[in-house]
Order: C-alpha cells, then structure tokens, then sequence
C-alpha cells in the first residue's frame, strides 16, 4: 500500500477546549488512485490532510507512506518527501511573491537541480489557463490564478502522491473542471494517487471512490 494510516488520533488545546479532530483513522490508498474526501466543517478533513502531508504529527498511531513509517523520520527526509514525491495542494496558495509564474512553478525541480519536462509544462500550463501570466508575479494575480499556479507547480513534479484541500475553491465551474480532469490524468497517465477534500458532489464524481467523515471518524467508502 501507498498510503497506509493505522489509529490515527489528533487532538488540539487542552481541557474543557479540547478538540479531538481525528478519533482513530484507519486508511488504506493503493497506487493510481483517486480518492475524495467529503463531510461536514470542522469533522477533520484538513486534519487529516495536514497528517498525510506530514505537516502535523499525530497523537498517536502510525502512518507508513510508501513503506516508510513517517513517525520517525526527521524534518530533512519530510522535506525530501514534499519535494520530490507528495505534493500539497491547499486553499492557501504558499507562492513566493519574489519569484513570477513560472519560477513558482518549476521551483521544486530547480531545488531540487532537475530538468523539468517542458512540453509537460506547456501542457499542464495551457490545460490551467494560465500561459498569459506566467511573466507576472503573484500579486498581480486574482486568486483563482493563484490556485491555478499552486496546481501547476505540485502537479510539475509528478508526485506519487497529490494531496489537496479543495482546489477547487475559488474557481469558477468551467475551470474547477479542467483541474478535475487534469488531476484524473495525473492518475491516468502519470501514475500519481490524489487524495483530495472537496464539498461538491460534481467534483467529488471524478474520483473513483469517496470517503465520508464525520466527527474526527471515517463513515464510509464507497
Ligand atoms: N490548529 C488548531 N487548533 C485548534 N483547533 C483546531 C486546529 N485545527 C483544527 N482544529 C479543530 O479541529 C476540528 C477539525 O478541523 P478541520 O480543519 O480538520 O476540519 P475540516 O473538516 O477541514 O473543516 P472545513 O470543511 O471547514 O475545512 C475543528 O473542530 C477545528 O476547530
Ligand atoms: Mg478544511
């Protein structure tokens, strides 16, 4: 398995403020898949993500990615990890505002001193809608563009693994719909799994199953 999360437990404050945010999860994501999250505010999905993208520790519980168990490992190797094989897609772009467009989005492989595949970017860059401002900084940007670059970048690498947290938030239905498709090709021809949270029943419809939450727990997969 891919993915692999056994009892996961989080919990945030203390006392009478506690939240326990993840009550126990057990997931199982295989390669090549795509899988949506859905549920109710504040019953855990970015919690979740946040675990997988090992950007907060668990309480408890143990999570394997790629065989590796991530509980152990220090800041440099999750470091690798981002870089190089799990992207994070959030609602909050993390672009540099020094850098214009396409520097934002071949960073990564810059890092990390890698060619980038040009004709996959003008591919992925014109499937986003975004080739009139890649000369423009992130300023000059609305924030539909700006998620639309945070997509070209985490998606530039081609990851194992895609993590996102509705990236499809602030974009309108004709282009939350080419990142719909773009996100099914990187499972279809690239061989990445996506792991996404998303509110809508149309976009949840392009992955192959769905996970419901609620209450920090998973209800069901379907
Ligand atoms: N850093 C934090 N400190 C304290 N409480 C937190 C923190 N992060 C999340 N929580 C709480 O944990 C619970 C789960 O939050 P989470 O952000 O995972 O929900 P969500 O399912 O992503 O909701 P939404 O659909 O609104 O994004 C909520 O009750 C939230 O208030
Ligand atoms: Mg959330």
């Amino acid at each position: 398995m891919l993915i692999e999360a056994k009892k996961i437990f989080k919990s945030f404050g203390v006392g009478k403020s506690k939240v326990d945010a993840l009550r126990g999860i057990d997931l199982y994501v295989g390669e090549k898949s795509f899988l949506a999250i859905m549920g109710k505010s504040g019953c855990g999905k970015t919690t979740l993500i946040n675990v997988l993208a090992t950007l907060i520790s668990p309480d408890s519980g143990e999570y394997y990615f790629d065989g590796v168990l991530i509980n152990s490992c220090d800041e440099n190797k999750k470091a690798e990890l981002k870089r190089r094989q799990l992207s994070v897609i959030f609602q909050q772009y993390n672009l540099i505002d020094e850098l214009n467009v396409k520097n934002n989005i071949i960073l990564p492989l810059v890092f990390d001193k890698k060619q980038f595949d040009q004709s996959y970017l003008e591919r992925i860059v014109s499937d986003l809608g975004i080739e009139d401002v890649l000369k423009k900084f992130p300023a000059e940007l609305s924030g539909g563009e700006k998620q639309r670059v945070a997509i070209a970048r985490a998606l530039l690498i081609t990851p194992k693994v895609i993590l996102a947290d509705e990236p499809t938030g602030n974009l309108d239905h004709e282009n939350a719909g080419k990142v719909m498709e773009l996100l099914r090709n990187c499972v279809n021809i690239y061989g990445s799994t996506v792991i996404m949270v998303t509110h809508d029943i149309d976009m949840a419809s392009y992955a192959d199953q769905i996970l419901r939450m609620s209450d920090g727990g998973i209800d069901g997969v379907r």
